[in-house]
C-alpha cells in the first residue's frame, strides 16, 4: 500500500521500523546508479543523506571531518564551553583535504643513514622530507633520490635542496583554496610534485603532494563526494543550548553572541537540539536564530507530532528532527511515558513537512541499513548515533575489556552528560541543586565498529541497495514508490538470519 493508505488504516496503532517491510517494484536502477544527494535548506545539500548525532559521545570535529569527506554532516555537540564548540566547528571548516597541516620534518645536522634508518622503523610511505630547524623555519628539503646508502655518512645539510632553491607558497596565499592554488603550482612548476607551504616567518605550515591533488580535483567522478559550501569548506553543523538566565528567560544576548561567532567560521547549519520542540521556549529561540541570522539553516526538534512540524516550521526551522524515545540509549518512553513509535511519527510529520516546504530528518532507532531506507520513503536525512558510536573517530577512549574493544556511549539525557551541560535539552537546569535531574537515557558501550567510512560505505551500499529493489533513481523516487506491508512477528523472525549457525567473517 501506499504511505497515505497504509499509514492511515493502520491508526492508532504506531509502526516502528521492523513491524514493516518494503515491497519490490519493477526496476531499471542498479543499486550504483543510485543517486543519494539531498539538502537540509535551499541552501545545504549533501551527497549522503546520513547526518552524525549532536552528542558528546559521537560528534566533535574529528567525527563532523569525515562525516563531510564522505557526503554527510556532523553536527558537533554542546556538552563544551562556547568556545570550545567554536573552535570544533573552525577545526572542520579549516580542515584543508590534501594539505598535510603537520608534515614529518627532519634536521640539516642528521645523517643520511639515521634518516634512512627512520624510514625503515617507521615504515614511511613517502622519502621526501623538508628541512626545519629547532623553530620550525624551514631551510631546504631532502628528495628520495639522495636517501641512499652511498651517502649514508654524509649530513642532510650536505644533500639536500636549500631553502634559497626552493619554491614556496604563503599560506595566507592559498588558504581560501588551497587545491585550487596547488593545482596552478604544479601546472606551473613543471616537475615538481610537493609545493612548501610557509607563513611570513618562513616557518613550515604544510604541504601538499601532486599525487593527492590528482586524487582530489578528480573526486568529482568518485562515488562518493565530500559535502562542501560555495568556497569548497567542508560543512558543519553544531547544537545550540536554549541557555536562560537566573530567572528563567532566555538568555538572548548569549545565544545570539554564541551563533554570531559559530556564523563567523562559516558553520552551515545551527541545530536547536531539545527533547520537546513543541515548546514556547524552543520557538523562541529558532525564531530569535531566524531574525538575527538569515538564510542561516536551522534545524531544529525534536518532535513526532504534525502540529510540533508545523510550529518550529513557522518559527523558521528549515529542517526538523523526528524522534522521541525510539533512540537506543533512551529512556524517555519509559520515564515520562510519552513518544510515538518511529515509522508513523515519520509518517505523520512528513504530511505536515510537505504542506509547510519543510523537510524532516529520522532522528534515532536506526540499527541497520533497512531501517535507514524505510526512514528515506518518509523522511529527506536520518541521524545516527549509536551506530556511529562505536567508530573510531567517535570522542573516547577505546578500553579493553576480556578481549573486546570498546567506547563509551551514553545518552544526552543521562544523568552524567545532563551534569556535564546538556541537562537543558531535557527541561533541566544543571546547577539546580535543590532537584533531582529525572535520567531519560542511559550510559553505555559500544565495541569498537572500525572507521566511520568503512561503516558509512556499508550503511550506504544497504541504501542504494533499497532503491535499487524500488526502482528508485533518486531519493525524491523512492519516496514517491515506496509500498508498505505489515508484517507478522513470524515474519519479523523469518527477515533475520534463522536456524543456523553464524560464522563471522571479519577480520582481525
Ligand atoms: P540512536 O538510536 O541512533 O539514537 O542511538 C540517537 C538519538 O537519540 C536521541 N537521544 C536521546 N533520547 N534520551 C532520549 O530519550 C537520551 O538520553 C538521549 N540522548 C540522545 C537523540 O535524538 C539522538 O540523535
Amino acid at each position: 500500500q501506499s504511505a497515505d493508505a497504509f499509514f492511515r488504516a493502520s491508526l492508532p496503532v504506531a509502526l516502528t521500523f521492523d513491524d514493516v517491510s518494503l515491497a519490490t517494484l519493477y526496476s531499471e536502477i542498479l543499486p550504483r546508479d543510485a543517486d543519494t544527494a539531498t539538502a537540509l535548506s535551499d541552501t545545504l545539500r549533501l551527497h549522503i543523506p546520513i547526518i552524525s548525532s549532536d552528542m558528546d559521545t559521537v560528534t566533535e570535529s574529528r567525527m563532523a571531518i569525515v562525516m563531510a569527506l564522505n557526503g554527510g554532516l556532523g553536527l558537533i555537540h554542546y556538552n563544551m564551553p562556547p568556545r570550545d564548540q567554536v573552535r570544533e566547528v573552525a577545526r572542520v571548516k579549516r580542515h584543508i583535504h590534501g594539505l598535510i597541516q603537520d608534515p614529518i620534518t627532519t634536521t640539516p645536522d642528521v645523517l643520511v643513514g639515521d634518516l634512512l634508518a627512520r624510514i625503515e622503523q617507521k615504515k614511511y610511505a613517502f622519502s621526501t622530507f623538508p628541512v626545519a630547524d629547532a623553530d620550525g623555519k624551514l631551510i631546504g628539503l631532502v628528495s628520495g633520490n639522495v636517501l641512499k646508502e652511498r651517502y649514508k655518512t654524509k649530513k642532510i645539510a650536505e644533500v639536500m635542496t636549500p631553502r634559497a632553491h626552493l619554491i614556496v607558497e604563503n599560506k595566507r596565499a592559498v588558504a581560501k583554496d588551497p587545491i585550487k592554488a596547488a593545482d596552478a603550482f604544479f601546472s606551473l612548476h613543471v616537475g615538481i610534485n610537493k609545493m612548501l607551504v610557509v607563513d611570513n616567518d618562513d616557518r613550515l605550515r604544510g604541504l601538499v603532494t601532486s599525487s593527492d591533488v590528482e586524487r582530489i580535483t578528480t573526486e568529482s567522478k568518485a562515488l562518493r563526494k565530500p559535502a562542501r559550501d560555495d568556497d569548497f569548506r567542508l560543512v558543519v553543523g553544531a547544537a545550540l543550548s536554549p541557555v536562560r538566565k537566573p530567572d528563567g528567560s532566555l538568555d538572548r544576548d548569549k545565544i545570539t553572541e554564541h551563533v554570531g561567532a559559530l556564523v563567523a567560521e562559516n558553520v552551515d547549519a545551527i541545530a536547536v537540539s531539545t527533547a520537546h520542540g513543541h515548546t514556547a521556549g524552543v520557538g523562541e529561540v529558532v525564531r530569535l536564530v531566524r531574525d538575527a541570522f538569515p538564510g542561516l539553516t536551522i534545524i531544529a526538534g525534536n518532535v513526532t507530532t504534525a502540529a510540533g512540524v508545523t510550529w518550529l516550521a513557522e518559527c523558521g526551522a528549515s529542517a526538523i528532527k523526528i524522534g522521541q524515545g525510539p533512540g537506543s540509549i533512551c529512556t524517555t518512553r519509559m520515564v515520562a511515558g510519552v513518544g510515538i513509535p518511529q515509522l508513523t511519527a515519520l509518517y505523520v510529520a512528513s504530511r505536515a513537512a510537505k504542506d509547510a516546504g519543510v523537510r524532516i530528518i529520522a532522528d534515532g532507532g536506526i540499527t541497520k541499513s533497512g531501517d535507514i531506507v524505510k526512514a528515506l520513503t518518509l523522511a529527506d536525512a536520518v541521524i545516527l548515533g549509536g551506530l556511529l558510536a562505536g567508530c573510531r573517530e567517535a570522542p573516547g577512549e577505546i578500553m579493553e575489556i576480556n578481549g573486546k574493544l570498546y567506547k563509551q556511549y551514553r545518552g544526552m539525557g543521562s544523568i552524567a552528560a545532563m551534569k556535564d551541560g546538556s541537562a537543558a535539552r531535557y527541561g533541566h537546569d544543571k546547577n539546580d541543586t535543590t532537584r533531582k535531574l529525572t535520567a531519560e537515557g542511559i550510559e553505555a558501550l559500544k565495541e569498537v565498529s572500525g572507521y566511520a567510512a568503512d561503516v558509512l560505505g556499508n550503511l550506504l551500499g544497504g541504501v542504494q541497495s533499497g532503491m535499487g529493489y524500488l526502482g528508485a533513481k533518486t531519493l525524491p523516487d523512492l519516496r514517491a514508490r515506496a509500498r508498505y506491508i505489515r508484517v507478522s512477528h513470524a515474519g519479523q523472525k523469518e527477515a533475520a538470519p534463522h536456524d543456523v549457525i553464524e560464522v563471522s567473517t571479519k577480520k582481525t
